[in-house]
């Protein structure tokens, strides 16, 4: 708007050539202009305020004259001071108040008092060949500037969640026209199911609280002139435990079940969320008796103390201040039976490579007990067979019950795998092959198929 024009009110060439294109652009020219940067002023309590006026003018001028008025709602306006040229005309009651220095119309008020609120008028009268004249009007607010907020959590040993409630209130010791603002983690918090504020926001009231109320809570206090932000404060909010769960540092983890190698010492870590921390205990599960056997988040399981069986065992975690606790059952099973001795040998074996081994002992123990079978047997009818045609031998060994335990070791072999449990199924008896092999627990599952095999011989051709 071509205000530096309206700065240099005595150059009145510019202000010709600027009337020109006000009247080209607006069509029309008032001949004077008295412009000021903002209609609203805050101003601070017992500082200087200035208000920054400008104003130009395009007609010959003699006189200038400048006053300011004061008015407020419900009042009579009020002379405060005038000016024609530069000499400065006050009104007495306010003459050490105010100062204008003319033919600057801009006015300082030192020190603002809240009595000074209100509206300022400005009136500039141009007096030449004829008269201009324009006016503004300024709202000027006075405050106090905002002191530093403090928080105050209510109570303040803090709330169980669900249960306890909580309320926040900002304390601000100086300001005024305060508005307050609440902020979670640097951002608003607003209205909620469980989150109020109180009339000015001055409180917060959570109720109930939740995990989810957790954070760093700050109040900001605003007024015109200033804002401030509280210290961030973190409500204690009692809550858990959530999410039990064990982990150990080594063996598999399949969702409740731990498979472990037999022979090595297993750390159990037993972990939940909860404030304050949880206390944990440990469970043991035999025959439906149950052992606390330790207290503590962890716990660790010797290799010997690894029943060759499978063993149930209970985390619990307890939290004393809300008075909840959660368990988790978990079992551990160990994978390498059957090929204990030869883990203890020093190699820990992979489940493949013991499958493998099992496999292979199992296909020679079946060859070794074919062979003696075969030969046991052919002695007795190779005496009696003696030089008979070979199509005669085979006939009698159909008769002999031999070709029959060759079916069955084929079914056995497959069978035998699981019984790999551990839990032998049969007493184990004295076995005429069975010198040199390792695994017992394997050799009386297979054995029990020679076994039968041999009484129904004895029973059928003897
Ligand atoms: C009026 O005076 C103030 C200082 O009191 C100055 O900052 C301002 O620029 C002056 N305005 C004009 C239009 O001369
Ligand atoms: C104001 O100044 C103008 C020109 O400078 C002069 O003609 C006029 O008489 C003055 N007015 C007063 C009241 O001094
Ligand atoms: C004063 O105004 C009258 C009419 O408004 C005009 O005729 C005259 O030329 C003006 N004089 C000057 C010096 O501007
Ligand atoms: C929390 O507020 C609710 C609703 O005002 C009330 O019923 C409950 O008793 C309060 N809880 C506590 C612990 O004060
Ligand atoms: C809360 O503030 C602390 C430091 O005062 C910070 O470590 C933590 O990450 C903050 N939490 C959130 C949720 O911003
Ligand atoms: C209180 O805070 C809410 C949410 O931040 C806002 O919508 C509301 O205008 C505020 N009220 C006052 C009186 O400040
Ligand atoms: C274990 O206890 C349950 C019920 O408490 C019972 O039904 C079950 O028979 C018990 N088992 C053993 C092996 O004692
Ligand atoms: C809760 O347990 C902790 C130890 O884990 C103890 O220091 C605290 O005093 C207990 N609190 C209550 C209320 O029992």
């Amino acid at each position: 708007m071509g205000q530096d024009a309206f700065m240099e009110p005595f150059s009145s060439t510019v202000g010709v050539f600027q009337c020109k294109i006000y009247l080209l652009l607006l069509g029309a020219c008032s001949g004077l202009k008295v412009a000021v940067p903002s209609h609203t002023v805050h101003g601070i309590r017992g500082q200087a305020l200035y208000l920054p006026v400008h104003y130009g003018f395009h007609t010959l001028a003699s006189d200038i004259q400048i006053i300011w008025l004061f008015e407020r709602p419900h009042m009579m306006p009020k002379y405060l001071l005038g000016s024609v040229n530069k000499s400065v005309v006050p009104d007495l009651e306010y003459q050490h108040k105010f100062t204008m220095m003319p033919p600057n119309a801009s006015l300082l008020i030192n020190p603002l008092q809240f009595a000074d609120e209100g509206n300022y008028i400005v009136k500039v009268n141009i007096q030449g060949n004829g008269t201009v004249s324009a006016s503004q009007k300024i709202q000027v607010t006075v405050d106090d500037p905002v002191t530093k907020p403090v928080v105050q959590t209510q109570p303040s040993s803090g709330a169980v969640e669900y249960v306890g409630n909580m309320t926040l209130t900002c304390l601000v010791e100086g300001g005024t026209r305060l508005v307050y603002q609440w902020l979670k983690n640097g951002r608003p918090v607003h209205t909620s199911s469980t989150n109020s504020f109180s009339l000015q926001n001055s409180s917060l009231h959570i109720v109930p609280v939740t995990k989810e109320d957790i954070g760093n809570y700050s109040c900001l206090v605003k007024n015109p002139i200033s804002e401030m932000e509280s210290d961030i404060i973190m409500p204690t909010i009692y809550y858990g435990p959530y999410g039990l769960q064990v982990n150990s540092d080594k063996g598999l983890k399949v969702g409740e079940v731990f498979t472990v190698d037999i022979g090595e010492a297993i750390l159990f870590d037993c972990s939940a969320d909860s404030y304050p921390p949880n206390t944990y205990s440990w469970i043991r599960r035999t025959d439906n008796v149950t052992y606390v056997i330790k207290h503590g988040p962890r716990l660790e399981v010797a290799s010997e103390k690894i029943a060759q069986k499978t063993t149930d065992y209970v985390c619990c975690a307890y939290n004393n201040v809300t008075g909840r606790r959660d368990e988790t059952h978990f079992t551990i099973i160990i994978t390498s039976v059957g090929i204990e001795k030869l883990a203890q040998k020093g190699k820990s074996l992979s489940p493949l490579a013991s499958i493998t081994g099992i496999s292979l002992f199992l296909i020679i123990s079946m060859c070794l007990l074919l062979l003696w079978k075969k030969y046991q047997p052919y002695k007795v009818i190779k005496q009696k067979l003696e030089g008979r045609p070979e199509t005669e031998y085979r006939k009698a060994q159909t008769f002999s019950g031999h070709e029959d335990a060759l079916d069955d070791f084929g079914i056995y072999e497959f069978v035998a795998f699981p019984d790999a449990s551990g839990v032998p199924r049969m007493p184990t008896r004295s076995v005429p092959t069975s010198d040199g092999v390792p695994g017992q627990d394997l050799h009386s599952t297979i054995y029990e198929v020679i076994q039968h095999i041999p009484a129904q011989q004895q029973d059928h051709p003897e």
